[in-house]
């Protein structure tokens, strides 16, 4: 009788330690596109981001996260096709991948007050 209840306990045990030194030596594979993501934290606040210039590499995907300062501003690259709308006290991925080389100019196009048609900026991507 002591045999059979203490089998169970024993068999636990063993998938435990089994499952404890299985998950201790599994590493999880990290996409190789994840691995060389840029990623680029852009400030917004009235009437300007930082940085003003995006500096990125071509061919590379590229994560932007964006956060204001202050109140909602916008985040539109016309020639990238992004668009985005930025809150304050919180991030907002805007993800993409430059295929090619030149100056994408972005602007904010949620009205935030006068001057906002002076919040711009540009992505610079290279080679
Ligand atoms: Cu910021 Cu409009």
């Amino acid at each position: 009788m002591k045999q059979i209840k203490l089998f169970p306990s024993i068999l636990t045990i063993y998938v435990f330690a089994v499952f404890a030194v299985v998950s201790c030596i599994t590493v999880i594979p990290v996409p190789a596109e994840e691995k060389q993501e840029q990623v680029i934290k852009v400030m917004a606040k009235t009437f300007e981001y930082f940085p003003a210039n995006v500096k990125v590499k071509a061919g590379t995907p590229v994560v932007l996260e964006l956060t204001s300062l202050d109140k909602v501003h916008g985040f539109h690259c016309p020639t990238l096709h992004l668009r985005a709308d930025i809150f304050p006290r919180k991030t907002t991925r805007v993800r993409f991948i430059p295929d090619k080389a030149g100056v994408f100019p972005f602007h904010c196009d949620v009205f935030c007050g006068s001057g906002h048609e002076d919040m711009t900026g540009i992505i610079t991507v290279e080679n």
